[in-house]
C-alpha cells in the first residue's frame, strides 16, 4: 500500500508525529503546501495532521486543503493526528466527527500533548499499522 502523510505544523510537534508515522509504515511525508487534492488518487491510504489552533480549530490554510481532499478520499483508510497543549483534544473530536459525517473512512485518530512522548509514539505506530 502506498501511504501519504500530509501535515501542517508551526513548531514541529505535529511534524515529529508525521515522521513517526512515516517510519512505521514507509509512507511519504508532505507538508501541507506541497500536496494537493489531485494527488490523493496516487495513494491507497492517507494520514492528515494538524495541531489544535485558533480556539480548538484547524489552521485555516490546512483546513482548505483538507476540505478539497475529502471529496477525493472515497473509502481509503485515513488517520487523523495532531499535537495540542492546553485543551483536551476537542479539536480532534470535532475534526473526526465532521470527517466521518462527510463519509471519510477515519480508521484512527492520534493526539499528542506537545512533542510526541513514548505513549503517543506507540499510538502512532498502532495507527500506522492500519494504513500499511
Ligand atoms: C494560535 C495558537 C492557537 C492554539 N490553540 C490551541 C487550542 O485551541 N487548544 C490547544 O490545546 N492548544 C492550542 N494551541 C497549542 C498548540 O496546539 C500546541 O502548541 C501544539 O503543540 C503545536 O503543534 P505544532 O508544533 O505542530 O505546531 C494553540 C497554539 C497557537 C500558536
Amino acid at each position: 500500500m502506498s501511504v501519504a502523510i500530509v501535515y501542517w505544523s508551526q513548531t514541529d510537534n505535529t511534524g515529529a508525529m508525521a515522521n513517526i508515522l512515516a517510519e512505521a509504515c514507509g509512507g511519504e511525508v508532505f507538508e501541507w503546501d506541497g500536496f494537493s487534492a489531485d494527488q490523493v488518487a496516487d495513494f491507497d491510504a492517507l494520514a492528515f495532521g494538524c495541531p489544535a489552533m485558533g480556539d480548538e480549530e484547524l489552521d485555516p490554510d490546512f483546513e482548505e486543503l483538507w476540505n478539497d481532499c475529502t471529496d477525493e478520499l472515497a473509502d481509503k483508510p485515513v488517520v487523523l493526528f495532531g499535537s495540542y497543549d492546553w485543551g483536551t483534544g476537542e479539536w480532534m473530536e470535532a475534526w473526526a466527527d465532521s470527517a466521518r459525517d462527510a463519509g471519510v473512512n477515519v480508521v484512527e485518530t492520534v493526539i499528542a500533548h506537545l512533542e510526541p512522548d513514548d505513549e503517543a509514539g506507540e499510538a502512532l505506530k498502532a495507527a500506522a499499522s492500519k494504513l500499511a
